[in-house]
């Protein structure tokens, strides 16, 4: 801590937007030292370390840190450093404006399907002016993978539409009108019965590849998937035979293994995916700047942080 009382050192890596983030940290707490990656500092001083995708090794140089903060909602790019301290604290965003940009972007996505816009859009390429009955809201039952603090949100808010919602968390969860599963032994159960699938999970060793040729078979035949949270969820090779065999309508992404998606990946002009490049939800900055500042308060006082990460699970 530098010599001010409560005032800390503070780095910021956040990958091309270091200006944004430094200015309002420097005005959210006005007395901390807070310095960015390509400015002059001494590792041995930071206090916190604010990142998003930091640069490789930057970790190891920190030998004094007490925590560091995503500036995500997901650290498994803090995590899965091999330089990382095990018993250093890591801090995630919760919600910090995330939610309510999930629930716009699942809501579109959920319609896409329910509403058939994919076989419109399909026609309409063929001048075909076919009508299809429309479904009932009710009798489309969506499955939310990971009921945390966007996957809550997003199932709440389809609920309140009128679709049949259930969710799948770890632990077991009881949210209004939602019907809920938990653990690993319910999976094929909880997928059983998930006409479109939104998988909001971190990505831990526990759901990499959780969504592979297996268990995408338990979704119904025409089932459609909807991934927003990380591609290493799904495994591509599965996803593509379980679309092209049929079994699966269709699948929107916003996520991939390898991000930016390669040029020649044949998630790209695949009739049945729909791709957007990692937008459903952007961390915004005066939210989760307030976030941090109070746990940087929380931890002064000897409290346990909010948003601390589990480092057994991994989220
Ligand atoms: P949370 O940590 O709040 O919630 C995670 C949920 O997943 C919890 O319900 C948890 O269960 C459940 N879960 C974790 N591991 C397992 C498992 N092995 N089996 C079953 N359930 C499991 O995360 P958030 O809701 O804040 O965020 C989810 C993810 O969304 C982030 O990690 C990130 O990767 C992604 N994201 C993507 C963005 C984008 O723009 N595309 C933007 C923001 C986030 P339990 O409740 O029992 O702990
Ligand atoms: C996040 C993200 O984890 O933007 O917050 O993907």
């Amino acid at each position: 801590m530098s010599a001010a009382n409560n005032a800390p050192n503070i780095l910021i890596s956040a990958a091309g937007e270091d200006a944004a983030w430094k200015e309002a940290m420097v005005a959210r707490l006005p007395g901390a030292k807070i310095v960015t990656g390509d400015e002059n500092y001494d590792p041995e001083t930071i206090d916190y370390a604010l990142f998003w995708k930091q640069p490789q090794g930057l970790i190891k140089t920190l030998s004094n840190l007490k925590a560091i903060f995503s500036l995500g909602a997901g650290v498994d790019h803090v995590v899965s450093s091999p330089s990382l301290p095990a018993d250093l604290p890591v801090i995630r965003l919760e919600d910090a404006g995330m939610a309510d940009q999930m629930v716009q972007y699942h809501l579109y996505a959920a319609l896409h399907f329910m509403r058939d816009f994919d076989i419109y859009s399909d026609q309409q390429a063929k001048a075909d002016w076919t009508q299809h009955p429309v479904a009932r809201i009710s009798k489309c039952r969506i499955g939310v993978m990971g009921l945390g603090a966007l996957g809550a949100a997003v199932a709440t808010a389809l609920s309140s539409l009128g679709f049949g919602v259930s969710g799948w968390s770890r632990s077991m969860k009881a949210i209004d009108g939602i019907t809920t599963f938990a653990g690993k032994e319910t999976l094929g159960e909880f997928l059983g019965q998930s006409d479109i699938l939104i998988c909001l999970l971190p990505r831990t060793s526990e759901t990499e590849n959780v969504l592979n040729s297996t268990t995408l078979s338990f979704l119904p035949k025409g089932a459609a998937i909807i991934n927003a949270a990380r591609g290493a969820m799904i495994n591509e090779a599965d996803l593509l035979r379980a679309l092209d065999t049929g079994h699966l309508r269709g699948a929107f992404l916003d996520v991939a293994v390898t991000e930016p998606l390669p040029e020649s990946h044949p998630f790209w002009d695949h009739p049945k995916i729909r791709i957007t490049p990692h937008i459903a939800a952007e961390t915004r900055i005066e939210e989760s700047v307030e976030q941090i500042a109070e746990n940087i308060d929380r931890i002064n006082r000897g409290e346990t942080p909010r948003g601390l990460v589990n480092r057994e699970t991994g989220y």
